[in-house]
């Protein structure tokens, strides 16, 4: 039986167990997208509720890349000083962080932002408003963008970084044939879809080094009508593979999918016992790919993370929603209370931290009010 609390490695990054905060947009950062002490104190909860590893929310890489309000950026040395301070939060309670690298691309919050969004192909965004095809400029620029941010977070002393490849945003709507129409070298075949990510991994590699720890987060699937398949991902973690990644996380969805097949699920009323959603597609990935692998989505129970790492689908387990219930979980589990975690996939999570007062459980504080 796999022990989830062992020392593991991912290339230089030494982490003290299998269990990973999955990215969770806080929307506490301040409106230039730097890091204010409430963020930085969530960051140093989760290193003492004991996580192996934790993944930032997505930060923004240059202004036009914003996806909302609060979000962390990394788009400017200005930003340099508050994210280390974060960082030294986090190692001083013994944790270890990587920062995730994204652009929401066609995404973009475009009001919040005061620029046109950048696309692969004009596609509308989830604000209104279509985005702008990217030229050869543009895409030379998000990529020189990308390798200035991953050098700013190995400035600030982050663990490594996370390339943001998933959900929809500007990489993923490059590897996605429902949405990137282009009939230049950047579409067409996986190949093709997959060259944009594989600059940007390049760039950050060049700019940062090779021994600097370089993740990726990729779709399993979008789950989308003619989108990005298990098969086209299987390809194009080979490609990763063989460009030097040193892990990927698997998810799956988009923003603008149905609640129902957004990588946050959001779970029906009478849901069956948690069952992690890419179980199938990790499995081949493991088969395939002889990269380290992250999965996230619907981990809810200690004995199914380590039925997950036994049968060969994935060798870190990652959770986002349950670790704003309860920060502590995986203290928790070691300790031996090894009962689920309470997260009941509601999403009601959003609700403070659209309203800037960062991420809690709104059903957890309500039992509590009730002494629950
Ligand atoms: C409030 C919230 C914010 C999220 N922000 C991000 C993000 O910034 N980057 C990212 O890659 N995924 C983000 N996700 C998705 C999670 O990382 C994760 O893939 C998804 O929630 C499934 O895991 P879970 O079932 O353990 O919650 C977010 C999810 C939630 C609920």
């Amino acid at each position: 039986m796999a022990e989830l609390f062992e020392p593991i490695r991912i290339g230089r990054l030494a982490l003290a167990n299998r269990l990973v905060r999955s990215a969770t947009w806080e929307g506490l950062a301040d409106p230039g997208g730097g890091v204010t002490p409430p963020l930085a104190a969530k960051m140093r909860e989760l290193a003492e509720g004991g996580v192996g590893l934790i993944v930032t929310g997505h930060a923004f890489i240059s202004p036009e890349g914003r996806a909302g309000p609060g979000q962390l950026g990394v788009a400017a040395d200005e930003a340099l000083p508050a994210l280390a301070g974060m960082v030294a939060e986090v190692h001083g309670a013994g944790g270890r962080i990587v920062l995730q690298l994204a652009h929401a691309g066609a995404h973009a919050d475009v009001k919040l932002s005061g620029r046109e969004a950048l696309g692969p192909s004009p596609l509308e965004g989830r604000w209104g408003g279509v985005c702008r095809e990217m030229r050869a400029h543009d895409l030379a620029a998000v990529t020189a963008a990308f390798a200035a941010a991953a050098q700013r977070a190995q400035a600030a002393g982050f663990d490594g970084v996370q390339v943001h490849a998933a959900h929809g945003y500007l990489l993923s709507q490059f590897l996605s044939p429902a949405v990137n129409r282009r009939t230049d070298g950047y579409g067409g075949d996986p190949a093709g879809r997959a060259r944009l990510l594989l600059e940007v991994v390049a760039a950050v590699r060049g700019a940062a080094g090779a021994d600097f720890p370089l993740l990726v987060k990729l779709n399993s699937e979008d789950l989308a009508p003619g989108g990005f398949s298990v098969e086209a991902m299987l390809e194009m973690a080979g490609m990763l593979a063989a460009a030097g990644v040193d892990a990927v996380e698997l998810s799956g969805g988009r923003v603008v999918n149905p609640p129902e097949a957004q990588a946050a699920r959001l779970a029906r009323p009478a849901a069956e016992p948690p069952e992690p959603y890419y179980r199938a597609a990790a499995r081949r990935f493991k088969l395939a790919v002889g990269l380290p692998l992250i999965l996230v989505g619907g981990i809810r129970e200690a004995e199914t993370a380590e039925a997950l790492v036994d049968e060969g689908a994935a060798d870190l387990l990652a959770m986002s929603r349950p670790l704003i219930r309860e920060p502590g979980l995986p203290r928790r589990w070691r300790s031996g209370d090894r009962r689920p975690a309470a997260c009941l996939s509601c999403n009601r999570c959003y609700v403070p931290i659209r309203a800037g007062l960062g991420p809690s459980c709104p059903v957890r504080e309500t039992s509590r009010r009730a002494g629950l």
